[in-house]
């Protein structure tokens, strides 16, 4: 037999950083018995050392996997990043070696979702004032100010997976949904889209953000975007500090065109907490400060661990790509009695005939063909029937292509 897919006995799991147990848990699940688990980050030299060994990695943000780690790591396959950012790996470098990483970019929607829903509230009751008054020792218990969410307006700027979140349970209290975006999105429920942000501004009771960060967003909140809002209506950001001119918005509640605000994220945030926050929005009674914990929730740091978990698990067991931040992404449908020849290379061209030319030379017929490329990269996936015997030297032609990355061979033997 060529020698295929290594037993997943033997695939070695490094996981750092107390990563979540649903994530062992998923991968025992899927017959991945080989796990380390450690609890906190381990330093440099230490990880180089025990990364040899590594089929598969998890990490999450303290580790940093430089070039120095990656190259150290020859027979690494896959990397998880059990958070939402991946700036602590050198992603391409990565993808040179032909190592795909992996994230979990929306397992804390609903958590953000919840909390400005939540914030919606304190704000139509002017809570975080009275709260403030009450803490010295003020007895406030006049109405004014003091309102339902029901039938007010929401506006979410955004309309992506935590926009359409918030925009049901929003619904569901009883307020009316209108939001804007750049992409044309189905509107659930009675949502309805506005056909510009400046019309949103002008009839929503509340702003809230949740745009991603781009060139397009950065201070997408002026001065003049605030002017544009309703006067008395509030404002929440949850999304990127670098979305709103955190002065302008100072200004803004001052001069109380705008009532409230609660605000997550900001332009300058501590890097850790040793570093004291500053902004110009401290001391305003009527904002709601939170330290950018919008998607921090046990029930994230769970959802996290099963969503990279099975990327990973997938990738190892079938080859997907689905999800990966830097490399080209392949839905594969599952094998059986087929062998799956996964060959990763610089992209350049007339990978792909030479490859199929192998097959056709050995009168193999191929029964499935994935390609994507991205311009660095290209991923080549060949879907062959029943079990390709010894003696043939696929792997080692496959090798031998110029510009080869890296080759896997996976076999799948027939169910039941
Ligand atoms: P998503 O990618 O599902 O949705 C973003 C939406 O914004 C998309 O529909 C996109 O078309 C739209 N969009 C992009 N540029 C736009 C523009 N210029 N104007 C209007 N719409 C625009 O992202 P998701 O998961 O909903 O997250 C949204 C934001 O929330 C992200 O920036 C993310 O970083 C942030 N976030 C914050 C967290 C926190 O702890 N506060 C936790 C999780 C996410």
């Amino acid at each position: 037999m060529e020698k295929l897919s290594l037993p997943k006995s033997r695939i070695k799991i490094l996981l750092l950083e107390n990563v979540h147990k649903s994530a062992v848990e998923l991968f025992k699940r899927n017959g991945y018995t080989n796990i380390e688990s450690v609890p906190g980050a381990i330093d440099a030299d230490e990880l180089v050392a025990k990364i040899k060994n590594v089929h598969i990695i998890g990490i999450r943000s303290r580790t940093k996997l430089t070039k120095d780690i990656l190259t150290a790591a020859p027979k690494l396959l896959t990397v998880g990043c059990f958070c939402i950012g991946t700036n602590q790996v050198d992603l391409k470098c990565a993808k040179k070696l032909g190592i795909p990483v992996f994230n979990a970019p929306y397992s804390n929607t609903r958590s953000v979702a919840e909390l400005v829903l939540a914030e919606i509230i304190m704000l139509f009751r002017g809570i975080p004032q009275r709260s403030w008054g009450a803490h010295e020792g003020e007895w406030d218990k006049s109405v004014k100010g003091a309102r339902e969410i029901r039938g007010k307006t929401l506006g979410i700027v955004g309309y992506g997976h935590i926009g359409t979140q918030l925009s049901i349970i929003a619904e569901a209290m009883g307020m009316q949904v209108r939001f804007f975006d750049v992409i044309e999105k189905l509107a659930l429920g009675n949502a309805r889209a506005t056909a510009s942000l400046d019309e949103l501004l002008s009839v929503s009771d509340v702003v809230t953000l949740h745009v991603p960060e781009t060139p397009q967003t950065k201070n997408m909140m002026t001065a003049a975007k605030f002017k544009k809002m309703k006067k008395g209506a509030f404002f929440i950001n949850a999304a990127r500090g670098t979305v709103v001119e955190i002065d302008s918005l100072a200004d803004a509640l001052k001069s109380g065109h705008v009532a409230g605000a609660a605000v997550d994220v900001f332009p300058k945030e501590p890097a850790d907490g040793n570093e004291k926050f500053k902004s110009a929005l401290q001391g305003l009674r009527n904002v709601i400060l939170t330290p950018h914990i919008g998607g921090s929730t046990e029930e994230a740091q769970a959802n996290i661990g099963g969503e990279v978990a099975e990327k990973l698990v997938k990738y190892s067991d079938n080859g997907s790509t689905l999800g990966a931040v830097n490399f080209p992404e392949v839905q594969l449908p599952p094998q059986e009695d087929a062998t799956r020849f996964m060959h990763i290379h610089r992209d350049t061209p007339g990978v792909l005939s030479k490859i199929t030319d192998l097959f056709s030379r050995r009168k193999i017929n191929i029964a499935g063909q994935f390609l994507r490329t991205d311009g660095d990269i290209g991923y080549v996936v060949t879907d062959v029937k029943g079990r390709v015997e010894a003696g043939m030297g696929i792997r080692k032609e496959l090798e031998a292509i110029e510009g080869t990355v890296r080759t896997r061979f996976l076999y799948e033997a027939p169910r039941g």
